[in-house]
């Protein structure tokens, strides 16, 4: 142990006065050439110092060696280079875990610090024409940054006490039977399918069954019905709600239809009065890609609780983010621990990362045709895959989980804002519209150009100012090139479905689009017309 060892109490002829004092420290680096350290300072004073960042309480039982007369706290914000010539005495070490919370204390304050100087200056003022209108984008703070460098600090890697926390969150918000982290949306989307497709489900679905599914989709969404040779069986959606047409679903049911998938398209529910009362009366399974829609309810009810199983993104344009990521409420008994197997490798065993025997037969058990007593941990009992994310996604993700409720709220507003100023366009421009018991949390601001309004044309203008867009998805996905030959039925005509492929795109909701913005989007769609 050199003199100097990070976590040693010293005394140093070190004055924050002017006069002559001496002052009690906590190393806190090590010597550099100079023989310099820093060392935080020490007081038994803690009411002066309340408002800074976590001062740090230090008593004997913190100590390693050594003793000191009575607690001290350690003030991460006053921090001295002392020259090891001016240490008057060592009167102890901190234990390993308080040296860690100290440092964390340490690096916590210089993130919040850089975050200030260098994220917060970025985010800048408006500049008509020359910043660009982005139709969705990451919205964080600090919070968000600390958690993740905390996570590294950790340095727990895969999905450990932040993913825990999280799914806990997640599922008590929905009141689910289990919440699953995933990697993205589209695994969630993935591992629903897989579930209704396990042999460990009772009435799991078959190659050749029938899932019902609106043609104006994200291509995630379908593409896991296809990878499990399930047939798609498309309905239209509605011009205004983007969302299949419920009352045409019943009449898609054939003999080998098993599921019904509804995406809540742009956060907007789907009538699921309608659809919740036909997959109970057709004894159908129920599947909500929820991606967009995280906290719309319908009737009062978060979507995402109607059916079996529901997915979510957590990819920056969606309502929260941790770069990639997603999950999977799910709302049935039987298909949870199923769900988790197949995120897991499709193994049997259940125990968290880093545990052992959770079940208390770990070597007790028959399994398939494997010799008595094999580790249950390498029992795999579903073809599975690893969807599961790292603790550091899910750090980012718990900040941000905190800020569900501003996030909905500024997205509803902005929504408003649009609506109103678009109303005076009406004669251009079908807006959107909403099912009477649904409140949406909406993705994006959907607009439909009316007979006689160029789509490409306004939004190759709207672009040339700066201002993005986007269609809504695939559009028509049976005509997206890799589509062209998937198995299919086709219930009715796809004439909305084709509508919206041609004369739909949104605009964006964001939290991070400011009134300024909004008002500048909306004189230049009014001037596109003039
Ligand atoms: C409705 C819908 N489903 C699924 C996804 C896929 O999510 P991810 O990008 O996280 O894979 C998206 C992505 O935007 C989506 O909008």
């Amino acid at each position: 142990m050199t003199e100097t060892a990070t976590g040693t109490i010293i005394q140093a002829k070190i004055s924050f006065s002017g006069k002559a004092e001496s002052n009690f420290f906590v190393i806190v680096s090590k010597a550099n050439t100079y023989e310099e350290f820093r060392g935080v300072y020490l007081t038994p004073e803690v009411e002066k110092w309340k408002k800074e960042y976590a001062p740090l309480l230090i008593d004997n039982n913190k100590l390693e060696w050594g003793e000191i007369k009575a607690p001290l706290y350690a003030i991460p914000s006053r921090m001295a280079t002392i020259h090891s010539s001016l240490v008057t005495q060592k009167l102890g070490k901190i234990n390993i875990d308080t040296i860690g919370l100290l440092l964390r204390a340490i690096v916590t304050a210089e993130v919040v610090n850089h975050y200030n100087a260098v994220h917060l200056p970025k985010r800048g003022t408006f500049i008509p024409g020359k910043t660009k209108v982005n139709y969705a984008g990451r919205v964080y703070d600090e919070k968000e940054i600390v958690n993740l460098v905390c996570s590294s600090l950790d340095f727990w890697l895969t999905a450990g006490p932040y993913a825990n926390t999280l799914e806990k969150q997640f599922k008590d918000f929905y009141g689910a039977e289990k919440f699953l982290l995933v990697n993205s949306g589209s695994s969630a989307n993935l591992l629903m399918a897989a579930t209704l497709c396990s042999k460990q489900l009772k009435e799991h679905l078959k190659p050749g069954d029938e899932v019902i599914t609106p043609a104006v989709t994200f291509p995630t969404t379908l593409t896991p019905l296809l990878q499990y040779q399930l047939t798609p069986v498309f309905v239209d959606c509605e011009i205004g709600t983007y969302n299949i047409i419920a009352e045409e679903i019943e009449g898609a049911i054939s003999e080998r239809t098993r599921a019904i998938f509804v995406p809540h398209t742009l956060g907007n529910p789907c009538d699921m009065e309608i659809i919740v009362d036909v997959a109970e009366r057709h004894n159908l399974f129920l599947l909500e890609d929820s991606c967009d829609a995280l906290g719309a309810t319908f009737g009062g009810k978060l979507v995402g609780t109607f059916g079996d199983m529901a997915s979510l993104s957590f990819y920056p344009a969606h309502h929260i983010t941790m770069g990639e990521g997603g999950g999977v409420v799910v709302n049935n008994t039987e298909m949870a621990r199923i769900a988790l197997s197949i995120r897991d490798w499709g193994r049997d065993c259940w125990c968290d990362t880093g545990k052992n025997n959770t079940c208390g037969k770990r070597f007790e058990q028959q399994w398939g045709e494997l010799p008595f007593g094999y580790d249950h941990k390498y029992v795999y009992s579903n073809i599975g895959y690893n969807l599961k994310i790292t603790d550091m996604q899910a750090a980012v993700g718990c900040a941000q989980f905190e800020k569900i409720d501003t996030f909905i709220t500024k997205r509803k507003q902005n929504y408003t804002k649009y609506f109103n100023f678009l109303k005076e366009l009406e004669e251009f421009l079908i807006l959107p519209q909403h099912h009477k018991k649904a409140n949406p949390s909406w993705f994006g601001f959907p607009i439909t150009v009316k007979k006689g309004v160029n789509r490409k044309k306004l939004i190759k203008y709207l672009d040339s100012f700066g201002i993005e867009t986007r269609l809504v998805f695939a559009g028509n996905i049976l005509r997206q090139p890799g589509f062209l030959d998937i198995p299919k039925r086709i219930h009715g005509k796809l004439e909305n479905t084709e509508r919206i492929m041609n004369d739909t795109f949104f605009l964006g909701v964001y939290p991070g689009a400011t009134d300024q913005m909004i008002e500048y989007v909306v004189d230049k769609i009014a001037d596109f017309f003039k």
